[in-house]
């Protein structure tokens, strides 16, 4: 009986599979906020409703300020009409502070009066050495803030900055010292909430139903909310992952646009045809706002919680008409409300003050970008499917046949064996490693999935292991989960254990992996994890991890899979090689383990368009190793629309071209001559930059600072970029802006700053702090190079990155007024981690005075690797000098160079200011100057 149930089931399923509408979009398939009863709970509630008060305030042993939480009794108040938390028990605080103005607050129950539950705190995103600089609070000063009947308890951050918990009424803010400027503050409207586990009364329903699933919810409610307020700032950015502006739109209060009106939802969803304006949660989730200002610069506040997480940004008047609460602070800023399903309050307040201090600070909790092997920045060519041997060979050899370069190949689920990752189709590709091998010939790369759902078939290793093992997640009643995915029936690898993530990472060592070889990475999809008949097409709620339940780490599961996955190639036999795994869910922490990409976005020019304040939000939040499909996924682009997005996607830090099964072929050479041509330059564009895309990917592997900026990284105090996203900056010096509407004929760009800029095809300049109109061109999207800065390039064409490796930079120098520009370039071996030990050349290079310097950017520490390179500068080329200059002297050689007029690019375009000086023939790694005559 139950197998006819099964088939009818299964029957029906792949009927509404395959047709067509079933995944476009369809709101009513995901909860809105009312239908989310702690979501709907508190956003009910109204300001000042808070009435808990800090008591027993005072240094624990471990140096960190502790404090309980309880109700404040009112007077003549009477027992029955207090608010919830008068009968609860007290919560306990702790306030920790780290190195660089860090303030750490945790709220949670009291574990010694035994609560029914133990809440779930989020392990493995939090890094050791953050830990490890935890200054020990000695001292704890009291003050009277405002006319408080009691005391505030201030705490030291740093120097410029100091911690405050007010007792009564309860509040937690970060100022600073000396002028007593708030920077952020919890609490400061009296929203916060915590509903403490207990048990259910007597014919309580905790049950939630939704779209004919039921959420047993065994545990009750246990969501916490509060406000977060950001001062001096003019708006708020980060949160990902929504398809929507950089700067974040108001949610509630007055003037929320249409499609606005719900919070921002974090809770990890594998969403079909996602619209590009709107606050639903996508695939990821990093709960990390940052703010900006022009009077106060950034600050940032993170919570660490992985449960689902819905996040309001209250308009301005959004209290308007509510009993003012007692609030010490007119001042403007921007208030948040946070809510979430489950978890415990583990919240890092940043002090910034500038954007990137921000990030730095964020990233020194949640650790630093990985660096990726100089391939894996190249260009990707994916498709669902490429489907044999013959079509990899042929779509490989097109490349070459079109002097087009790219570096990896991809391979999606239709390689493998009826979606059973780690084996191979063996019609399809009977000899997977001689394929990679002919392609790592070329110096190029292959890509295959491998996604966490695993086929429930007796018959295959990996769930045969699973099953015996126990290693799969659980459903309520204690059986392994069984959801529906790809392979159909499929249970789910439980990636929170360490011992599971160990036995996975185990799955990619060549031997395991029949079929993979040194030049193969992975590819890890649908970790929401999607599961197709489950409740918003995800796992239910109150599936089991061991002891947890799935509800209270739902977003970082994914984060999980991949960290197992990275670590698996990390353990092949050659693990020297830095990892490259493309992940769809994220979480803090995910760029500690590879890419991630914006999902299944859709041919139109409105995609295209957002992809940029996606990725620029992903970078904000650590996450720099990011891209989105080129040429959309859904649909078939018209082929302008697929040149604008090459064109644009040469900048994405990760820039992979990629299309669903149903579309039509789109390889570069399918369009005709011109587009062909117009494509093949976009490529060529971005191996040109490549040697500057990778030194910006160490900058953010060290500071965190992203490889793609929102202009106000770079111009904090200029107002005119807070708004823009359609622009933004690759690094310090090059602005993009991209070309969003079909046949556009001008584009109104907005040059920032106070120095000039020159165009990257012409060398023409342009004033800054000044929108400019320039017609649009054919061949390429509007890009500059900011004055005063220096960029290394590689301008010869080769089939891949790895073909590219000994030859010869290009130096573009753009020479600010005062006739000065700096820049930097590093370079190691590309693939191995010899640079963590001080295997690699980072230059600077310095035009002052007329003189054009390389030295040393890092001294070798003693005992360390060394990197070498005979790679030699064969050109320089000069933006912004007199075109009477002729000459130069290179030193120490004594050698004269003549300075000629060039183009910029290697294609014609020409400026008088323009000069070059050919050959100087400087080895790249050594120290030397030229000097103009
Ligand atoms: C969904 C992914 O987002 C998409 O990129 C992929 O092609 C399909 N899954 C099939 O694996």
């Amino acid at each position: 009986m139950k197998t006819s149930v099964n088939l009818i089931f299964n029957v029906v399923f792949l009927v509404l599979l395959i047709s067509p509408s079933v995944f476009s979009w369809k709101k009513d398939e995901f909860r809105n906020c009312n239908q989310t009863p702690f979501c709907k709970r508190a956003r009910s509630r109204k300001p000042g409703a808070c009435n808990l008060i800090a008591t027993d305030v005072s240094i624990s042993d471990d140096g960190d300020l502790i404090a309980k939480l309880i109700a404040k009794i009112p007077e003549n108040n009477e027992a029955q009409d207090l608010p919830t938390e008068v009968n609860s028990k007290p919560l306990l605080l702790v306030v920790s502070v780290y190195q660089d103005g860090i303030l750490r607050l945790k709220i949670d129950e009291d574990q010694s009066l035994n609560p029914p539950k133990k809440r779930f705190e989020v392990p493995d995103v939090i890094i050791d050495e953050f830990l490890s600089k935890k200054l020990y609070l000695q001292r704890l000063s009291e003050e009277k803030i405002d006319n408080d009947v009691g005391f505030s308890s201030v705490v030291y951050l740093d120097n410029d900055y100091e911690g405050v918990l007010r007792h009564d009424p309860f509040e937690v803010f970060v100022r600073e010292r000396g002028n007593g400027k708030r920077v952020l503050s919890m609490n400061s409207n009296g929203l916060f909430d915590f509903e403490q586990s207990r048990e259910k009364t007597e014919g309580e329903d905790w049950e939630e139903k939704f779209r004919g699933h039921t959420d047993t919810r065994p545990y009750g409610p246990h969501s916490i909310s509060f406000d977060v307020s950001f001062y001096g700032a003019d708006f708020v950015s980060g949160i990902p992952e929504h398809a929507t502006s950089l700067a974040l739109k108001p949610t509630s209060g007055p003037g929320v646009e249409d499609g606005f009106s719900e919070p921002y939802r974090l809770f990890n969803l594998d969403v079909f045809e996602y619209i590009p304006e709107s606050p639903f949660g996508l695939y990821g989730s990093v709960p990390f706002m940052i703010s900006h200002g022009k009077a106060r610069g950034s600050s940032g506040f993170f919570w660490l919680n992985a449960a689902e997480m819905q996040i309001d940004v209250l308009g301005s008047g959004w209290n308007a008409g509510e009993e003012k609460i007692k609030s010490p602070v007119d001042e403007k800023r921007i208030d948040t409300l946070w809510m979430s399903e489950a978890g415990v309050v583990d919240a890092f307040f940043f002090v910034g003050p500038g954007p990137k201090d921000v990030v730095r600070q964020y990233i020194g909790v949640t650790g630093r970008p990985a660096m990726p092997q100089l391939f894996a920045t190249a260009y990707h060519q994916c498709r669902w499917n490429y489907r044999d041997e013959e079509d990899v060979f042929g779509v490989d050899s097109k490349f070459d046949e079109h002097d087009i370069p790219y570096d990896v190949l991809w391979l999606d689920i239709e390689h493998t064996d009826g979606k059973r990752y780690f084996t191979w189709d063996k019609l399809l590709f009977p000899n997977p490693k001689e394929m990679q091998n002919k392609l790592a010939e070329k110096g190029r790369h292959m890509v295959t999935i491998v996604d966490p759902h695993i086929k429930r078939d007796e018959n295959y290793h990996i769930h045969k292991e699973a099953s015996n093992n126990g290693y799969y997640v659980k459903d309520a009643s204690n059986r392994d989960f069984d959801g529906w995915c790809w392979p159909g029936s499929s249970s789910y690898v439980d990636m929170v254990n360490p011992e599971i993530r160990n036995w996975w990472a185990d799955k990619f060592s060549y031997i395991n992996y029949v079929g993979s070889t040194p030049s193969l990475y992975i590819w890890n999809d649908m970790n929401e994890p999607s599961v197709f008949n489950g409740p918003e097409v995800t796992m239910p709620r109150d599936a089991l991890h061991g002891g947890i339940e799935h509800r209270e780490l739902h977003n970082a599961y994914g984060y999980y899979f991949h960290m197992a996955t990275s670590n698996g190639l990390l353990k092949r036999e050659n693990g020297n090689d830095r990892p490259f795994v493309l992940s769809r869910a994220f979480f803090p922490g995910t760029q500690r383990y590879g890419a991630v990409w914006t999902g299944d976005n859709t041919a139109d020019w409105d995609h295209l368009r957002v992809s940029v304040p996606m990725i620029l939000t992903l970078g904000l939040t650590g996450i720099s190793f990011t891209g989105a499909d080129v040429g959309g996924f859904f649909g078939n682009p018209e082929p302008d629309l697929l040149v604008r997005w090459y064109q644009l996607g040469a900048y994405y830090p990760f820039f992979r071209a990629h299309a669903h099964q149903d579309t039509r072929r789109r390889e570069p050479w399918l369009f005709g001559e011109r587009n062909t041509e117009l494509i093949r330059e976009a490529i060529h564009t971005r191996y040109m930059f490549l040697p500057y895309f990778y030194t910006l990917f160490r900058e953010a592997n060290v500071t965190g600072t992203p490889v793609l900026r929102p202009l106000w990284m770079e111009f904090p105090a200029d107002e005119e970029t807070f708004s823009n996203d359609e622009a933004f900056m690759v690094g310090n010096s090059l602005l993009v802006q991209g070309i969003y509407t079909q046949r556009a004929n001008h584009v109104s760009v907005y040059l920032p700053g106070e120095q000039s800029w020159y165009d990257m095809r012409t060398g023409a300049t342009y004033k800054g702090g000044k929108r400019h109109k320039f017609e649009v061109l054919e061949e390429s999207v509007p890009s500059f190079q900011r004055a005063g800065t220096i960029m290394p390039r590689k301008d010869r064409f080769r089939r891949s990155s790895t073909q590219m490796e000994k030859d010869p930079y290009t130096l573009v120098i753009a020479l600010n007024s005062s006739k000065e520009a700096e820049g930097e370039l590093y370079i190691d071996d590309g693939k191995s981690f010899e640079f963590e030990h001080g295997a690699y050349i980072h230059r600077h290079f310095k035009f002052s005075n007329g003189k054009l310097t390389s030295s040393n950017a890092a001294p070798y520490a003693a005992g360390g690797k060394r990197f070498s390179t005979e790679c030699i500068v064969e050109r320089i080329i000069l933006l912004g000098l007199s075109p009477a200059t002729k000459s130069a002297l290179i030193e120490p050689a004594n050698q004269k160079v003549e300075i000629e007029l060039g183009p910029l690019t290697l294609r014609p375009g020409w400026s008088p200011s323009v000069l070059t000086i050919r050959k100087p023939n400087l080895r790249i790694a050594e120290d030397w100057t030229i000097k103009i005559l």
